[in-house]
């Protein structure tokens, strides 16, 4: 029995006429795509570009609520930002730009959100603040508020348990503060209160001020006499700070200045008998103004001078208006010197302006002290204080485990007669 022959399924697709103009009927074979799988397909390639399309697209929202731009966005994209960024809802204009100009540091972008300067300096200053014990949100809050020349006392300064009214102090005073001025209505310090032995004693960058001191005992390590072309008679200074005063002087001299240390290296009896002849004359508080107590002069490193113009080393009161003292402010730190109690600064280094002392502490380190605007306690505290072990474990509230607080022996009270202050 034949089968009935199976009807060929053809479908009627066009009617066009062909070259000699007679219509033909093009017929082509159905194709057998079932619809379901075809759908299906659609669906699944839809759901790819949406799965990668729209995760990004609501990212990009969020960053530009945020405040960023298309550009900044494509930038944190680039830098691996974006989670970051949108968890902690980060952004200031100092963030924005420095993702966009690819200078971000990740590890300070807290600090990013909240300070209009962001650079080497200001890391350093978060991280010792972290050290000093201040908490993050403080050390935030601090560079919310205040300039970087605003914070950096607070290193010298003693450990403030509530920040508000030393930042509220600051922005009252902020038009006093700067590289050359800090002035605030209130004190932060009680001097003598918390003392230390000073880290590196016989180093030539030693800090020795009124909380860091060296023991009665000591001495510098070599101790050469000075010629009467450079100093009074009978002064004496380290070998190395007596040669980079001749260096100094011989400098001014080829400039036709005159220039004499009037004092030089003290023993601690003598800072003590010096000091307790200016307590004799003016009360305690008044000499602590201007007199280290014995064990808290730089005199006693060997490594500081009094300058004067004149070889008699009286002139030290006028010294500021000689032109020796205009070279040697601008010119001292070549030769490795620094003016250790500038004006503008006297809240920090604890003593009044003294044009005439000079401490030195290596070229190398004295043109970068001068060039941060810092005092040298600022200074040391920020750079060159060992504030983590050696573990690199961060010391809370005392810069190393042997500086344990203790009690500054206090003032002698013999009274002496004296004539000037050095
Ligand atoms: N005049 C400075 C502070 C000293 O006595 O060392
Ligand atoms: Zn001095």
């Amino acid at each position: 029995m034949t089968q009935p022959k199976r009807k060929k399924v053809v479908k009627k697709v066009t009617s066009q006429k062909n070259s000699t103009g007679v219509h033909s009927t093009k017929k082509r074979v159905r194709r057998r795509i079932k619809k379901p799988v075809l759908y299906g397909f659609l669906a699944i390639v839809v759901l790819i570009v949406a799965l990668l399309t729209v995760p990004k697209t609501i990212q990009n929202n969020q960053l530009k609520e945020l405040g960023y731009d298309k550009a900044t966005i494509t930038e944190i994209r680039n830098q691996k930002l974006t989670n970051l960024i949108i968890k902690n809802k980060y952004y200031s204009e100092n963030l924005a730009s420095s993702i966009l100009n690819k200078s971000l540091n990740k590890d300070y972008i807290e600090l990013y959100t909240v300070a209009d300067e962001c650079a080497e300096r200001e890391f350093v200053l978060y991280d010792r603040l972290l050290d000093n014990g201040y908490t993050k949100e403080q050390v935030l809050s601090l560079f919310d508020d205040l300039s970087f020349y605003a914070i950096t006392p607070l290193l010298v300064f003693d450990f403030q348990t509530d920040l508000a009214p030393y930042i509220a102090d600051a922005i009252a005073n902020k038009d006093n503060i700067s590289a050359t001025n800090f002035s605030l209505s209130n004190t932060y310090i009680e001097p003598y209160k918390t003392t230390y032995p000073t880290y590196n004693a016989g180093s030539y960058d030693m800090l020795v001020n009124k909380t860091y001191y060296l023991d009665s005992t000591y001495v510098p390590g070599s101790i050469t006499d000075l010629s009467i072309q450079v100093a009074s008679e009978g002064l004496q200074l380290e070998s190395v700070a007596a040669d980079a005063l001749k260096q100094l002087c011989d400098a001014g001299r080829n400039m036709g200045l005159r220039l004499y240390a009037s004092s030089a290296y003290r023993p601690y009896e003598h800072q003590q008998s010096l000091y307790d002849r200016y307590v004799a004359r003016d009360g305690i508080e008044e000499a602590d103004t201007f007199s280290a107590r014995p064990g808290f002069s730089e005199h006693q490193t060997g490594l500081t001078v009094d300058m004067s113009a004149v070889g008699d080393g009286s002139g030290l009161s006028k010294f500021e208006e000689t032109d020796e003292f205009v070279w040697l402010s601008q010119n001292c730190q070549e030769y490795g010197w620094i003016l250790r109690y500038p004006s503008g600064k006297e809240q920090i280094t604890g003593y009044t302006y003294e044009p005439w002392h000079y401490r030195y502490i290596g070229p190398d380190l004295a043109k970068k002290v001068v060039a941060s605007g810092l005092t040298y306690d600022e200074y040391y505290l920020l750079y060159l204080a060992p504030w983590k072990n050696t573990d690199g474990e961060t010391k809370k509230n005392a810069p190393v485990e042997t500086a344990a607080p203790e009690e500054t022996t206090p003032a002698a009270e013999s009274p002496q007669p004296t004539a000037t202050t050095e």
